[in-house]
């Protein structure tokens, strides 16, 4: 018998589940809310109840297109946390309702142990993408930037983390402030191929061991557009793409400096990035340079498995089910989990 997996996910603004067969990918359905385009933020209220309209439509879906019955589940893996407590209480609902009904194995999934085992995902049409434990994970997205090491799907530590602002958040707000718009990270992203990353330059902070901190950048970008602007109001508009690419470049340069000294530090030398800015095409080509420059072996997750989405739920709650984790009826959702490796 096939193990078959239904994942579930619902932590912030898109409604996703997927279905896995021994791991392998069968469907892996998102809806995203553009709602919140018009407010520069996602707005708690409105997921929540987008979530709800979409919940049902959004798991159909995934079980026709993978042409499984929830009579054939093996577990039903759903995010926990973290994430909007409105958004995840819909997720969650539905899971446990969905394994009442059937009487299926629950399995509760951390968010961002999703974003660290994201490429364990396998395809029937593409090569395995699964590093060796141990690994290392750059996770860099909207909430976190971290340097994590993976032992087992069981076994996470955080090495480093940011103090402050996470790297998205970094994009965001800055995209925000030159007025390119939300979300800023594909904007930047986009706006820097066409830029001299060297033409400005940005103080980088100086913190200790693997810690990040995002906060003092993104004031000293704010300072220099002010002043900037000041001397010519027009400066933004005939620079942008120079600002983008140097600002762009700052930050990879943080994130990259930690990862080499953690990568050295430990000694392995399998190492991954997850999260929403592991999108970012800077980040990715830097990886890779210094993998091949360093004798890494670099595993860059596939866009769609970048950003929030199921399939990423359903490995993670695979791995760990099989490691024995399940939890009862009486789970509920939390929106923050201070340390997800206890
Ligand atoms: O993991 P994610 O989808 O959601 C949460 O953080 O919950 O990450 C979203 C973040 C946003 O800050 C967005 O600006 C950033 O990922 N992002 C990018 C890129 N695509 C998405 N940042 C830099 N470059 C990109 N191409």
């Amino acid at each position: 018998m096939p193990d078959i997996i239904l994942g579930i996910e619902s932590s912030c603004d898109d409604t996703s589940a997927a279905v896995l067969k021994d791991g392998y990918l069968l469907s892996n359905i998102i809806a995203s809310q553009d709602v919140h385009k018009s407010y520069g933020g996602v707005v708690p209220e409105l997921a929540s109840r987008a979530h709800e309209l979409n919940i049902v439509p959004v798991v159909n879906e995934a079980l026709t297109k993978a042409g499984v019955k929830v009579e054939d589940l093996t577990a039903i893996a759903f995010t926990r946390g973290p994430g909007l407590l409105g958004s995840l209480l819909v997720g969650t609902s539905f899971a446990k309702a969905l394994a009442l009904s059937h009487n299926i194995p629950l399995v509760p999934v951390n968010h961002l142990q999703g974003h660290l085992l994201a490429n364990f995902v396998k395809q029937y049409d593409k090569p395995d993408n699964a590093p060796n434990f141990p690994f290392i994970c750059l996770l860099v997205s909207g909430g976190n930037s971290q340097i994590v090491r993976v032992d087992s799907p069981i076994k996470f530590t955080i090495l480093g983390q940011t103090i402050d602002d996470a790297v998205g958040e970094a994009f965001d707000k800055c995209s925000k402030m030159m007025g390119l718009g939300y979300p800023g990270g594909p904007i930047i992203d986009r706006l820097a191929k066409q830029g001299d990353p060297n033409r400005f330059k940005f103080s980088k902070p100086n913190i200790k061991g693997l810690d990040y901190s995002f906060s003092g950048i993104k004031t000293s970008l704010l300072y220099f557009v002010r002043d900037e602007i000041a001397k010519n109001p027009n400066f933004m508009e005939e620079n942008k793409e120079d600002i983008c690419a140097s600002f762009q470049k700052a930050l990879i340069d943080i994130l990259m400096d930690k990862l080499i000294k953690a990568m050295e530090e430990t000694g392995i030398k399998e190492v991954t990035i997850g999260g929403g800015v592991s999108a970012n095409s800077g980040l990715r080509q830097r990886v890779v340079e210094e993998g091949e420059k360093r004798g890494w072996n670099t595993y860059l997750p596939e866009f769609k498995f970048t950003t929030d989405n199921a399939a990423m739920i359903a490995i993670t709650g695979y791995l760990q089910y099989l490691e024995g984790r399940k939890c009862g009826l009486d789970i509920a959702p939390v929106s923050r989990i201070a340390d997800y490796t206890k």
